[in-house]
């Protein structure tokens, strides 16, 4: 049995924080399976992200009849929510919302159930707050990244994300056969937050003749010049995919408010379009792909990579890696410390090999 400072570890306990990703229940099975049949832990689940551990009921035990039969299912067994930060919960006091500090509430949860160690399983946001409350609360933890917009820099892949890119890339190869059936200009909006990587690989994957990225502001006069180039070599249909945190040059990234007064990215597929109308004949359809992205089951990249994040996590408690997470580099699984590893954003570089290849072989970035 593994020793955490002074302490045997004999129970870990695991939550999901933020937006879903496909391969999350493989990180989850294979998390309990490895903690149980090798190290002989107790496992417990925490329910909904950091919600689980500020309100009643919501932590309990996850055993391998949990686990069963959930490998190819997408979603998270366990709940998640993008919406809890530990110190900043608001609440309403004289008539206000204010936000108080609640980790040390969050922190009594995790040691009421006698949870030695906690997995949180998340993208950045989810991740920062982890460190955080293992460096202000002392709470024991390890990290598990996760993302569809693979913008963890520490880690080459985050699961999730090559499901994503396939769901995407199927969608855009249907839209392709009837873009050209219409002779259309089909503009695909995906996900991605303010990194293009599911653009880039879906769009090339789909021969998208336009891929639109977010860390390089467009041109939609360059976009209307590529549309007129295929028509006068008889290509009288184009595709143009662009993640939603793309701008134009001197523009704006385009947000919508949710009905809870979230923020979120969405319609500069829409704004495109406008622009493009004014110089093209050809009707132009807009696509947006939203959370069909992030559901379904997930690939077989996206099983293994999450079993290989689930087992190697339980080896960094055995050796006490607190503040650390699991991450992929090559065909390795590595850890790293959270406070170099969460913050910064993995962004596409201008000499990426494959923005590189695309321009070779004549898509338009837009620029
Ligand atoms: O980070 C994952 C992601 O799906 C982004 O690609 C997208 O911008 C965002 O989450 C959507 O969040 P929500 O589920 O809150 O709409």
């Amino acid at each position: 049995m593994a020793v955490t400072g002074k302490k045997t570890v004999k129970r870990i306990g695991v939550l999901t924080g933020g937006g879903d990703a496909p391969g999350l229940n493989a990180v989850i099975r294979a998390w309990v399976k490895t903690a149980v049949k090798v190290y002989g832990w107790e496992v417990m689940g925490i329910l909904d992200g950091y919600d689980g551990l500020l309100q009643p009921g919501k932590v309990a035990p996850l055993d391998l009849n949990d686990i069963r039969g959930i490998l190819h299912k997408g979603g998270t067994i366990l709940g998640t929510t993008n919406r809890t930060n530990p110190f900043k919960v608001p609440v309403r006091r004289g008539g206000k919302t204010v936000e108080i500090d609640r980790s040390k509430k969050a922190v009594e949860t995790v040691r009421k159930h006698k949870i030695d160690c906690l997995a949180v399983i998340g993208g950045d946001g989810t991740l920062i707050l982890g460190n955080r409350l293992y460096k202000r609360r002392g709470l024991c933890m390890v990290g598990i990244p996760k993302t569809i917009d693979n913008d963890i820099n520490a880690t080459d892949f985050t699961f999730g994300f090559d499901s994503a890119v396939v769901t995407a890339m199927e969608a855009i190869d249907k839209i392709h056969t009837t873009a050209e059936s219409h002779h259309r200009v089909m503009i695909v909006e995906v996900m991605g937050r303010d990194v293009g990587w599911i653009a880039l690989h879906a769009g090339l994957a789909s021969s998208a003749d336009v891929i639109l990225l977010p860390e390089f502001p467009y041109s939609a006069r360059k976009v209307v010049e590529k549309i007129k180039d295929r028509e006068k070599h008889g290509r009288h249909f184009s595709i143009v995919v662009i993640g939603e945190g793309a701008k134009p040059k001197g523009g704006r990234k385009i947000y919508y408010k949710t009905q809870t007064g979230l923020s979120r990215l969405g319609g500069i597929g829409a704004e495109l379009a406008e622009k493009l109308a004014k110089h093209i004949k050809n009707e132009i359809r807009v696509v947006t792909l939203g959370h069909v992205q992030r559901g379904g089951s997930p690939t077989n990249v996206d099983r293994i990579l999450g079993m290989r994040f689930g087992h190697a996590a339980c080896k960094l408690i055995a050796e006490k890696k607190y503040g650390h997470m699991v991450a992929l580099k090559g065909q390795n699984i590595i850890e790293a410390s959270l406070d170099d590893a969460i913050g910064v954003q993995k962004s596409i570089p201008k000499d990426h090999p494959l923005v590189k290849m695309a321009r070779d072989i004549g898509t338009s970035f837009g620029v």
